[in-house]
């Protein structure tokens, strides 16, 4: 399979109908990025291939130095003031932070990232059973959930796996991660709950605010692959982008490649042995009207991978909600009027999707004119 016409280099210039067989091919094949370096390609497939503006100093060592917060969360019993102190502060910047002693057994962290590293390394044909574009399934695999919608494609393939708020029959999953995914899945629902808490008494709220909004309620899980790449420096693994929910819990493997952009800078946020990564999503920033930010982050190809991660989204994906959301009405003070509009989740997430990863806030869509 001549898959995007190796080594041409025509980046930034091809236009959508120009790469439409080459997405198309890539996408029929049903297996990924990983089924291209399988083939043992030597050069990038053009459709991965990123002008060198869009791949701003990738590889480069910020100027500053600066490190992601790292919160113990061993403290939220006895010093909940300083915690919740140390989540604020984070939140209102950075919009990333690292928890240790969260609760979550560290093996079960190794299991999960091994689990989902197995699934991709199934045989192709066990895993293109999986490969779907279809939006309403709730276990889906696939490479580039916006591959006809970005100008170029990521060295990434992911496994979506809904979890809830209604229960996923643990049959849907692949049975190579199912029963790690769903003790996983249990673990990081009451760490995300204990977040939410903390996020909550951070905005002057009673703990249980923000999980009586549903923030909290349902989530979805993608284990993403980033397999090795033999061009890194002509690519991303995930272009620069905003998450779309109310927060991610992202659990890493030791490769790294993460990195935010803090204070225009791109920071590594570095892998940590036992720690999770937290960052917080577009839907928080619009409910606490820009207070908590949702901060660009992105991930590096690499030669040295493939690199497993686990995202977990706080979201109500596909759960037919009618509630809006805006700002929280207890922080509407005269001085403190709606940025954003009432938006519907499933607008939010539509308007996403559509657009694609394509580096420009899907939030500022819902701002008012001020
Ligand atoms: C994401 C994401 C980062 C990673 O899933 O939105 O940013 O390290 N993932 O895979
Ligand atoms: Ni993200």
């Amino acid at each position: 399979m001549d898959v995007a016409g190796a080594g041409k280099s025509l980046a930034g210039s091809s236009t959508t109908d120009d790469r439409l067989p080459e997405l198309k091919s890539f996408d029929d094949s049903k297996a990924g990025v990983k089924g291209l370096v399988d083939s043992d390609i030597t050069r990038l497939p053009r459709i991965f291939i990123m002008p060198p503006e869009d791949l701003t100093a990738a590889g480069e060592p910020p100027q500053i130095q600066f490190r992601i917060p790292l919160i113990n969360l061993e403290g939220v019993a006895r010093q909940r003031a300083d915690v919740i102190a140390g989540v604020r502060d984070a939140a209102e910047t950075v919009g990333f932070f690292q928890v240790v002693n969260h609760g979550i057994p560290v093996k079960l962290l190794e299991e999960m990232v091994a689990a989902a590293r197995e699934f991709h390394e199934l045989p192709q044909e066990l895993k293109a059973e999986y490969y779907t574009r279809e939006l309403m399934k709730k276990v889906k695999y696939v490479s580039n959930f916006d591959l006809y919608q970005s100008k170029h494609a990521n060295w990434r393939d992911t496994l979506f796996c809904v979890m809830g708020p209604e229960p996923l029959d643990p049959q849907e999953l692949p049975a190579v991660c199912r029963d790690v995914t769903v003790e996983y899945s249990r673990e990081v629902q009451a760490l995300g709950k204990l977040l939410f808490e903390l996020l909550s008494e951070a905005l002057g709220l009673k703990p249980e605010h923000l999980e009586r909004m549903d923030c909290a309620k349902g989530h979805t899980i993608l284990s993403h692959y980033y397999p090795t790449c033999p061009e890194p420096e002509l690519t991303m693994g995930t272009t620069r982008h905003c998450d779309p929910d109310f927060l991610t819990i992202l659990l890493q493997d030791h490769i790294g490649g993460l990195q935010v952009l803090s204070y225009g800078q791109w920071v590594d946020v570095p892998p940590v042995p036992g720690a999770l990564v937290v960052n917080i999503g577009d839907r928080l920033q619009l409910i606490s009207n820009d207070r908590f930010k949702s901060v660009e982050h992105r991930v590096l190809a690499n030669h040295r991978g493939p690199r497993v991660s686990v995202a977990c989204f706080f979201t109500l994906h596909l759960y037919p909600t009618t509630r809006m959301y805006g700002l929280i009405k207890e922080l509407l003070l005269e001085e403190n009027p709606p940025v954003y509009r009432e938006t519907l989740l499933k607008d939010f997430i539509a308007y996403y999707d559509n657009k694609g990863l394509d580096g420009k806030s899907a939030l500022a869509h819902f701002r008012l004119q001020q």
